[in-house]
């Protein structure tokens, strides 16, 4: 019954949780024929979808209006629609708390109101990203309660999500998804729906195989970007020696390596967390996961590195840094983006903001930011402006920024991404001593 109504693309689709995963693969399950139902606590943000707007740069707001309008999508604040759901995927956030320990309450609350409309047949999917035993541990007791029985009555997975925000190449059709069942039937069910709308799915044996395969791919990104970051420190110290000119020539290298590139630090909601995750699961196991610790030191020591290079900039170029105006560039966690979460712009903002006069920032993609209970926004790019800057700094390399005219009328530019290709006298960049 469910896999006919899901090959017939009947089956109809809840998504808790409207944001970066949940709002784009609303659309794609929508383009591929199911109908959607989205559910989310935040209601500007219900109110919006069910007026077509999008607020995900990714989600073209003509093509949203064009589902909502025919009814393909539709988005609500109530739980009670999980009532007409065959299918309900997950995409709640799974932050950490300041102790930097998982905090899984909204999954949990989630499938609470998932519990109270269970009903036979429904094939419950968790995207959102979490430690190993999740699924199993956490979901699972929750939906059992309900009396009903997993693999039989109802069905329970976890698929995890490998969306790249901004990505032209690859998107929810063309990136392969794993699919972890607690039973084998759940697994059958899962990769069925996924093969809907993606082109090719990869069915492991367990949740927690699933679960761990995220929290790899996560991991690796953020040990990679760490060992970058150390290499463009020792660069810098050894002098002479361009670390980008290094990784252009290591990736050469037709196997065995694969580029990764200095900055100010990584953000986002992934790289900065997912790995705390595990290394708070491994503690249950008597486990330190050293290369989770030792890379988490390096990039989050790299906004405070960035601030110490703008004002040793600042002081050879004889300015007085306490008396100097920055402007930063790019406030997003990564380019072409609108994503603020974990930037480590924000983070040398907060750094700078206590050691320089004065401040300001230009994002094409924020207009504003919050600054403890200040707004701030962002300034126009002007050559008036940036001729009165004693510094510029280049944090997000954003693809619309004109990086000539940047350089043809700034006085000091720190460069943390080598946007500036036309090198001379007045650019710093980081991974480059002199
Ligand atoms: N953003 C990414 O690029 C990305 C990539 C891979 C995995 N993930 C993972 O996907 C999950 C979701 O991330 P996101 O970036 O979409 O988060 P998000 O903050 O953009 O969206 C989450 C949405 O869930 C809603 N929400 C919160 N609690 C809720 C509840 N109890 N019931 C209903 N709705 C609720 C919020 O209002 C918000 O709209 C996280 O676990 C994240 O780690 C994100």
């Amino acid at each position: 019954m469910q896999k006919r109504l899901i090959s017939k693309k009947e089956a109809k689709v809840g998504i808790i949780g409207l944001g970066y995963v949940g709002l784009p693969l609303a659309l794609e399950i929508a383009r591929a024929g199911f109908k959607v139902i989205g559910i989310d606590i935040d209601k500007k943000r219900v109110a919006m979808i069910n007026r077509g707007i999008s607020f995900i740069s990714d989600v073209d707001s003509k093509e949203l209006k064009y589902f909502v309008s025919r009814d393909r999508i539709k988005s609500s604040t109530s739980y009670a629609k999980l009532r007409d759901c065959d299918i309900i995927i997950i995409c709640v956030p799974t932050p950490i708390n300041i102790n930097k320990e998982p905090d899984l309450s909204a999954v949990v609350e989630c499938t609470h109101g998932i519990r109270n409309y269970l009903k036979k047949g429904q094939l419950i999917i968790l995207k959102s990203t979490t430690y190993p035993e999740t699924t199993e541990g956490v979901i699972l007791p929750i939906l059992k309660s309900s009396g009903l029985k997993v693999g039989k009555d109802f069905f329970l997975a976890f698929c995890p999500e490998r969306i790249d925000p901004g990505n032209k190449k690859y998107g929810i059709a063309n990136t392969p998804v794993v699919v972890g069942g607690v039973t084998k039937n759940c697994t059958r069910m899962a990769t069925l729906f996924y093969r809907q709308f993606v082109n090719s799915v990869f069915p492991v044996s367990s949740p927690k195989v699933a679960e761990m395969t995220k929290l790899l791919e996560n991991t690796f990104r953020n040990v990679n970007i760490a060992l970058v970051n150390e290499f463009a420190q020792l660069c810098e110290r050894i002098g002479g020696i361009d670390i980008w000119e290094v990784i252009d020539a290591a990736k050469t290298k037709p196997f065995g390596y694969m580029p990764f590139y200095p900055g100010p630090g990584v953000g986002g909601h992934c790289i900065p967390i997912d790995p705390y995750y595990l290394s708070w699961k491994a503690r249950e196991y008597d486990f330190h996961t050293a290369f989770i610790e030792l890379s988490a030191r390096i990039n989050e020591e790299m906004p405070y590195f960035v601030v110490n290079k703008i004002i040793d900039a600042l002081g050879k170029s004889g300015r007085c840094s306490g008396q100097a105006k920055i402007l930063l560039l790019g406030m997003a966690f990564k380019k072409d983006i609108s994503d603020l979460r974990h930037s480590p712009s924000l983070k040398v903002y907060q750094i700078l903001k206590a050691r320089v006069q004065k401040v300001l920032y230009n994002d094409p993609y924020i207009p504003e930011l919050r600054d403890d209970n200040k707004i701030i926004r962002s300034v126009a790019l002007t050559a008036k402006l940036l001729k009165k800057m004693d510094a510029v700094v280049i944090l997000t390399n954003h693809s619309k920024y004109d990086y000539d005219f940047i350089a043809r009328h700034s006085r000091l530019i720190i460069d943390t991404r080598n946007a500036v290709k036309k090198q001379n006298r007045k650019v710093v960049k980081l991974g480059l001593g002199r």
